[in-house]
């Protein structure tokens, strides 16, 4: 499974990307906002840094406007994916955009008929937001596996990018049902790394070395 980070900040995607377990990035206008600079300098620098897709969200909600944007964010960096919202104009669009090979990336999903529509669209990947689903008291990784399903189904090759990741158990879950992508802020990712047992078991391990050095000595 690729594991993404959903985050536009430059000092953790590099810190992370340099363990070597980054597959690519996402970015939304709010995550692009709390950075300083041009977002499209800034979405040029993490294509730099990540290999990988990186998307890139239109603000457009009009077809016409979404297709400009669209084009424009693709030529940043051969890199980019167009994100669009799942809206009628966005999946309009992502039909559009796909057509002319740019990748979409079709956010804001919450069902599964509106990831079968992003998958008839051509999207290269839908992004359903589980933990938005969660904190409205819905069950979000249920819908993951009815999206298993649907695009199992049918052999669609739109890929599965579970979102709004909020804790470990999410990647856990999705990597059981098959989900192709978790993308995580930054410190979900950290906590993937961590186990008590594991620190407990290294401190021990260095701890007996160490004394078997000075009894040896
Ligand atoms: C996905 O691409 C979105 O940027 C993101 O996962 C939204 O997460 P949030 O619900 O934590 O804002």
């Amino acid at each position: 499974m690729k594991i993404f980070i959903d985050t536009g900040n430059i000092a953790d995607i590099q810190r992370l990307v340099d363990i070597g377990i980054i597959d690519g990035i996402t970015t939304n206008p709010s995550l692009l906002a709390k950075e300083p600079g041009d977002y499209r300098e800034n979405l040029k620098k993490i294509c730099e840094i990540v290999q990988g897709p990186v998307s890139g969200e239109v603000t457009a909600t009009d077809f016409g406007g979404m297709m400009t944007q669209g084009r424009d964010i693709a030529k940043i960096h051969p890199h980019m994916v167009v994100k669009v919202p799942l809206t009628r104009d966005g999946i309009k669009a992502c039909k559009a955009l796909s057509g002319e090979g740019i990748r979409v990336n079709v956010t804001l999903c919450f069902s599964p008929s509106q990831a079968l529509l992003a998958a008839k669209a051509g999207a290269t990947y839908i992004s359903p937001f589980v933990g938005r689903l969660d904190d409205i008291a819905t069950n979000g990784m249920e819908l993951i596996q009815e999206i298993v399903t649907i695009y199992d189904n049918y052999d669609f090759t739109t890929e599965i990018l579970v979102a709004s990741c909020r804790h470990p158990m999410h990647v856990v879950e999705a990597a059981k049902m098959g989900a192709d992508i978790a993308t995580c802020p930054p410190a979900v990712i950290d906590a993937l790394f961590n186990h008590p047992l594991t620190t407990i078991g290294l401190e021990k391990f260095l701890k007996d070395w160490e004394k078997a050095q000075t009894v040896k000595a």
